[in-house]
């Protein structure tokens, strides 16, 4: 296998020759055939090939390869956007009546849509705290338990997961363990290799890495034996509505071969292919970012943590951190930029210092390479009540702040002069 960097730049797409160098742009919803028979076979997946972009694209395929190749899974489906990466891949295997079991400590849109939307078509989520006992957690799985769901790193409480609790309780079930890798990338970490059978992606944030191209992108690990138990039925028996496929006679590629012919077909959150290109450049140098945002977020947290206007701060590269041993188990070449603190003094507080900024600047998105700051209780995550808000963890002078890759000093000293002011 190649190195990870090697697959950043080159992964994912091999030109013939006389073809682009470069994965081009194929801005084209629809593919030509001679014969209806080369068509038909596409349909009955005999061969492989492209007919419809809403199902498959040259410029989104090789996003999907190369993000693949970096995880050691077997096959990636690129979506619209992180939200829609999650949603498909809860739907394609969780309907009416089923649960899934989450971590609270996950992205607020993750937390709303299993809080408040997906209750609404019959699919509960069970929460637990991501510090609970393995037995604790163990015992919201049952039956009817579809998928067992955590982040690497938690946006934006950066509690770090404890992979190896987790993926006991999922081998031990025979439940899927899905894990939201935004926040790391397989730079950093690889779920695969601790246990998780499918990863998913907003590729939104540091896939991208210049907050141009909104997308997603789930994983599929090929590690899930879906003929090892009577869990996931749909699995087991024709889908009639793709010619009676049983998806489990696939194998490895049961899971990701149903959610782009049923999943992709029925809900179309497929990625654009020019959000794919910009992804895919994007990529080009993540090996590279990540390493610079990790060393740039592990100064900045140092220096916060000895500074007398910091009431908190949680950056799993400190030592103090109590998630500090988990992250150099799992992600010990660095854990990426993103961080939240606290300033004394509160909400006003930390309203008066992000203003103060004058580089780093208050948006909502994180993890680009350019610093920023949010204050999650009055935007990101408003829609939460304060007993949400408690329940994940999140102050009401919490300010997430996502280290870019400027000089580390230019960002302290910004820093520096915003909290002077306060
Ligand atoms: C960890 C995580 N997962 C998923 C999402 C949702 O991704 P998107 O904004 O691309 O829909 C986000 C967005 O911030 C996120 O931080």
């Amino acid at each position: 296998m190649k190195k990870l960097d090697t697959i950043c730049v080159q992964g994912g797409y091999k030109p013939k020759s006389g073809e682009p160098r470069v994965v081009p742009i194929v801005q084209s919803t629809t593919y030509y055939y001679e014969k209806a028979g080369e068509m038909a076979d596409l349909f009955d997946l005999k061969s492989e090939g492209y007919f419809y972009t809403r199902l498959a694209n040259p410029t989104v395929d090789a996003f999907e390869k190369k993000l693949t190749e970096l995880d050691g899974g077997v096959l990636g489906i690129a979506t619209a956007s992180g939200m829609s990466a999650t949603l498909l891949a809860i739907l394609n295997i969780a309907g009416a009546g089923d649960n899934i079991v989450a971590s609270r400590a996950i992205y607020g849109g993750s937390y709303n849509l299993f809080s408040v939307t997906l209750p609404k078509y019959g699919i509960q989520c069970r929460f637990f705290d991501p510090d609970d006992s393995q037995e604790d957690i163990e015992k919201l799985v049952d039956d009817k338990t579809r998928a067992i769901f955590a982040e690497t790193i938690a946006n934006p409480t950066i509690v770090v997961l404890d992979f190896e609790k987790l993926s006991n309780i999922a081998k031990k079930h025979k439940v899927l363990f899905m894990v939201d890798n935004t926040l790391v990338t397989p730079v950093l970490c690889r779920p695969l290799d601790f246990g998780a059978n499918i990863v998913i992606y907003s590729s939104s944030k540091y896939l991208d890495g210049h907050a141009v191209a909104l997308g997603g992108c789930i994983v599929d690990g090929g590690n899930f034996d879906f003929t090892a138990t009577n869990r996931y039925e749909e699995f087991l028996k024709p889908d009639e509505s793709y010619h009676g496929l049983v998806y489990a006679s696939l194998g490895k590629t049961a899971f990701g071969v149903k959610c782009r012919v049923q999943m992709m077909r029925d809900l179309g959150a497929i990625m654009s292919p020019e959000n794919a290109f910009l992804t895919n450049l994007g990529m080009e140098t993540l090996a590279l970012r990540m390493e610079r945002h990790s060393e740039n977020a592990r100064k900045v947290a140092e220096y916060l943590s000895k500074h007398p206007k910091v009431e908190w701060i949680l950056h799993p590269s400190l030592e103090e951190n109590k998630y500090y041993d988990l992250a150099n188990k799992y992600m010990p070449k660095g854990q990426g930029g993103m961080m939240s603190f606290g300033v004394k003094g509160g909400s006003e507080k930390a309203s008066k210092f992000m203003e103060a900024l004058k580089m780093i600047a208050i948006v909502t998105h994180v993890a680009d390479s350019r610093s920023c700051v949010l204050h999650p209780a009055s935007t990101t995550h408003r829609q939460l009540s304060s007993a949400d808000l408690e329940a994940i963890g999140i102050k009401d002078n919490l300010i997430r702040l996502s280290v870019g890759i400027e000089n580390a000093d230019d960002i302290i000293e910004d820093i520096e002069q915003a909290l002077a002011q306060i």
